[in-house]
């Protein structure tokens, strides 16, 4: 089959290599002997897989090895007790090996795509709409009525966070973004205010919210932080997400103190990745935020496989908006 490998650490320029692989066996190294083996339609491009091209992320697999952390296609085979059929439409997180024609995803992570989306958005669901639903429900313990704030608001977490918040039933969404292009996507997830990262944001959050807000969902980190402490109401929580602003933030826990507020971790991937059950729960609850029409992945950019580069460029510049799709089989 054809596939896309990581033959050097040398960065999106260079690092990648179209080949000519076996297909993978029926397996999952998650759920040795079985799997979900997807015929791939199109494949979901996050920041790992930028992060991979350098030898930068805490998964190295020994090269060459082929990327791609999530897909969307259909079953070719899949074990009993998935209740998946073959030839059904799915969207599997196979954590390596998305970038190719055939992928495998471990027997837990594979979910029925609904109808209303086609393979470009399946490819989106489940990092960004996984990862927004365990951050805002399980860690953030987001409650109906409540305000999030959300930082990176254009791209993939981000724009799933304001979608997913709304289906849970959030009052107010507002999207911090950096430029014009990125309000316009923010807007077009469901935001209902945005402000600008590089303006008096904080203040502006104030006045729009009457005093504060309750979650401030964080993917970006650095110099932002102690603003996003400051912008909580009583008992408001800031979610830490991700670091894509280059910095790791650290908290003068006396702020905490004084405003009654938390800083609450959020690592989807090392909680869900031995809680298969953890995993059907929240694909169940996604599909139904599908379902219920608040759940609608923004695909940014899409490129053929043969220029995933070009792709993990546009993450790695800070270009992209919603998801960065490879279309594998059109
Ligand atoms: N904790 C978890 O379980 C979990 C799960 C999935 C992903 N993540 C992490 O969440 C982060 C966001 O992922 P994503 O897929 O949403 O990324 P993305 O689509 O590239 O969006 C990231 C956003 O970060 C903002 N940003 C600020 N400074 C930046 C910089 N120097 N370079 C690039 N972007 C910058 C950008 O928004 P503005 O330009 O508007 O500021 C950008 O839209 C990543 O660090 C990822 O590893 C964590």
């Amino acid at each position: 089959m054809k596939a896309l490998q990581i033959v050097e650490l040398s960065g999106p320029d260079s690092a990648l290599k179209l080949a000519d692989v076996p297909e993978p066996e029926p397996s999952h190294m998650l759920t040795p002997g079985e799997g979900v083996v997807v015929d791939v339609h199109a494949a979901g491009v996050s920041f790992p897989e930028v992060l991979q091209t350098r030898g930068e992320y805490q998964v190295k697999p020994p090269l060459p090895f082929v990327p791609g952390s999530e897909v969307a296609g259909t079953v070719r085979s899949a074990p009993a007790e998935t209740g998946l059929q073959e030839g059904q439409r799915v969207a599997a997180f196979c954590m390596l090996g998305g970038f190719a024609e055939v992928a495998v995803a471990p027997r837990f992570l594979a979910f029925p795509l609904s109808d209303d989306l086609d393979f470009a958005q399946g490819a989106g669901l489940i990092l960004n709409y996984h990862t927004a639903y365990f951050c805002l429900k399980l860690r953030g313990r987001l409650a109906e009525g409540e305000t999030v704030l959300v930082h990176g608001a254009a791209g993939g977490v981000g724009t799933a966070s304001i979608q997913v918040a709304k289906g849970l039933g959030a009052a107010k969404t507002i999207a911090v973004v950096s430029t014009d292009d990125k309000e316009r996507v923010a807007r077009e997830a469901g935001a209902d205010e945005v402000v600008r990262s590089d303006g008096a944001w904080k203040d502006e959050v104030k006045e729009l919210t009457g005093g504060g807000v309750d979650i401030v969902l964080d993917p970006v980190g650095g110099d932002r932080f102690t603003d996003s402490l400051r912008s909580l109401r009583e008992n408001g929580r800031v979610v830490v997400v991700g670091f894509t602003g280059g910095s790791i933030p650290e908290v003068k826990v006396n702020r905490l103190l004084l405003g009654n507020t938390e800083v609450v971790g959020a690592g989807w991937g090392a909680y869900v990745m031995a809680k298969p059950e953890a995993n059907l729960e929240i694909g169940a609850e996604v599909n139904r935020l599908v379902d219920e029409g608040f759940v609608r992945p923004i695909v940014g950019e899409r490129f053929p496989l043969e220029q995933a580069a070009e792709a993990l460029k546009a993450i790695d510049e800070r270009r992209a908006t919603g998801k960065v799709v490879l279309d594998v089989v059109t």
